[in-house]
């Protein structure tokens, strides 16, 4: 896999922890020099350190929110200021909120879904014209398994990886002929600060993958040229038998799975 993404410059959002944390640093370990976005500048600032340390990579840092609507402009202004030709951009930030909805905080709910839909899609339509023209580039979007099914309790969450997940599927198609691959990487449960951040109990969050082991699933399809991957075998099974029974099975299932 080196030696597709060796020399390339790839933007990684949500760099700072977990699955895009892992996913700059195979890129890096690949050869990759990276463009590193998120909030917490102290994580990005020492994460490029040793990646340009340890693989001899370039390294910028992009400090950014991206419930903010404007960020994605921003982003794309950054790297044009910096003469940085992106190649590879992987759409990971994100992030869920557990509980019922109409208990929820309804600005970080509208919060929620500018971060993991409004971000995603626009930051592709900033950076894709440029791969487009190259007629060569690769996006990732990290979906996840909950964009296959309702989520009770997580419904908002699901439904902004429905999002994803239908959109990297629309846009790989009209991309193709292109030269742009794009990918959505499906994980299921993966450990990382995610479900902390939901306010997930350690009950809901059985047999979770490495996000080393999910970066890796994710970078070998997108380079593969696969539309979309579903990590782990046991999250491919579910996924693949939960398609057979009724929806409204489905959904009451998940409920009590996720019920707080
Ligand atoms: N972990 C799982 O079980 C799981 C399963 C399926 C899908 N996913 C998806 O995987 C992706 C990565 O999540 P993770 O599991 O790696 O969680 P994580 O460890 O909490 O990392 C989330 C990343 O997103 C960034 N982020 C969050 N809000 C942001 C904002 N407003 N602006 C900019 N960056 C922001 C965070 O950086 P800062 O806080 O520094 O800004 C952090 O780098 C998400 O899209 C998530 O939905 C996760």
């Amino acid at each position: 896999m080196a030696a597709v993404w060796r020399g390339k410059w790839a933007l990684v959002t949500g760099a700072s922890a977990g699955i895009g944390r892992e996913i700059a640093t195979q890129l890096a370990a690949d050869g990759s020099n990276l463009v590193l976005v998120a909030r917490r500048a102290d994580r990005l600032v020492q994460l490029a350190g040793e990646l340009t340390q340890r693989y001899k990579v370039r390294c910028e840092i992009c400090v950014a929110d991206l419930t903010r609507p404007e960020a994605p402009q921003e982003i794309l202004r950054f790297t044009q200021e910096k003469e940085l030709p992106i190649e590879v951009l992987i759409n990971n930030a994100g992030f869920g909120i557990h509980g019922e909805f109409l208990r929820a905080d309804p600005h970080r709910l509208l919060e929620m879904v500018q971060v993991n839909v409004a971000s995603v899609m626009y930051l592709a339509r900033l950076f894709l014209p440029a791969m487009a023209q190259r007629r060569s580039g690769y996006m990732m979007v990290v979906a996840s398994t909950a964009a296959f099914q309702a989520v009770p309790y997580l419904s908002t969450y699901a439904a902004t990886k429905a999002f994803d997940l239908l959109f990297a599927g629309g846009i790989a198609a009209e991309l193709a002929e292109q030269g742009v691959r794009i990918c959505a990487l499906c994980p299921g449960s993966t450990d990382t600060e995610f479900q902390e951040v939901a306010g997930q109990t350690k009950r809901m969050a059985r047999s979770k993958e490495s996000a080393e082991k999910v970066a890796r699933v994710g970078l070998q399809a997108l380079a593969a040229g696969k539309p979309m991957v579903i990590s782990g075998l046991k999250n491919r099974l579910a996924m693949e038998s939960q398609r057979l029974a009724p929806r409204s099975w489905v959904t009451r299932a998940v409920a009590r799975m996720f019920k707080p």
